[in-house]
């Protein structure tokens, strides 16, 4: 299967170090199709030069998130949705040019900022429908993970530090979704109705049930991607003709 890979991405000082460490991941992923959406009015040459330079099978695009939803500097990151507008321009573009279904497909929502082991896109290739697995460093704990039933093998809850009681208490980095099922709901989408931090939930509600999901990275018991976040730099000047 190919796997599309959509990552939204805005213009700040580590963007062009966060890119580089997702795209050389993504170099070492075989039938990967990389969904690049730039936070932007203008696709900028920085990412344009760094996907060719890449020589992934890429797609670019550009989606500016809202004014009134675009974080201050003071706000906390959590009071406002970010990725919606370009996760969104993604899955308008899969619908534009994989109608009717293509078969074989798989989109995984890799924010630009995570850390991905190649592990979990092996465990990404066996996805049907839905697949889930756990997500370091995320929810308050070590780890949040779907609890998995022994008798059945089905998904019967999560532990997470954080709203444990969402219908998916799952990060955007933790599931995957066949590419027909995407094409199937036509409706589906993010959205800003959506309370905060429930993106994940709501969005998979679309497809499926807790009962359906196919639990992978060993029945949930490995941790093959981190939310990592990367400290913003302070910096007191700019060396001219650098680009960073
Ligand atoms: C968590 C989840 O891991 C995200 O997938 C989810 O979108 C987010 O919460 C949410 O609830 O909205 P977090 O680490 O807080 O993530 O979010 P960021 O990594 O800052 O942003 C997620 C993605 O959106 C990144 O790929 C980032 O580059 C992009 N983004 C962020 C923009 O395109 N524009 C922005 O203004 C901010
Ligand atoms: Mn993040």
């Amino acid at each position: 299967p190919v796997i599309y890979a959509v990552t939204p991405t805005y213009a700040r000082l580590v963007q062009k170090a966060e890119l580089t460490r997702i795209s050389q991941t993504l170099m070492l992923v075989p039938n990967v199709h990389w969904i690049v959406i730039e936070d932007s009015e203008k696709k900028t040459d920085l990412v344009r030069n760094l996907i060719s330079e890449s020589k992934l099978v890429a797609t670019h695009l550009n989606a500016k998130t809202p004014p009134f939803e675009q974080l201050k500097d003071k706000d906390p990151r959590w009071k406002r949705h970010r990725g919606v507008e370009q996760r969104n321009m993604a899955l308008k573009w899969l619908r534009e040019n994989f109608q009717p279904k293509r078969g074989k497909g798989i989109v995984y929502f890799m924010d630009d900022d995570n850390t991905y082991s190649i592990k979990v896109f092996k465990e990404i290739e066996k996805v049907k429908k839905v697949g889930v697995w756990p997500v370091g460093l995320v929810g308050g704990l070590n780890a949040e993970a779907p609890i998995i039933d022994p008798e059945t093998g089905k998904v019967t809850g999560y532990k997470s530090g954080w709203k444990p009681n969402r219908p998916f208490a799952i990060d955007m980095a933790g599931f995957a979704i066949s590419l027909d099922l995407i094409l199937e709901k036509q409706e589906a989408q993010f959205s800003y109705m959506m309370e905060k931090g429930l993106q994940e939930s709501e969005f998979l509600s679309y497809f499926t049930t807790k009962e359906e999901l196919e639990p992978l990275a060993d029945n949930c018991t490995k941790v093959y991607v981190w939310h990592t976040r990367t400290e913003k730099p302070t910096i007191t000047g700019i060396v001219p003709g650098l680009e960073v």
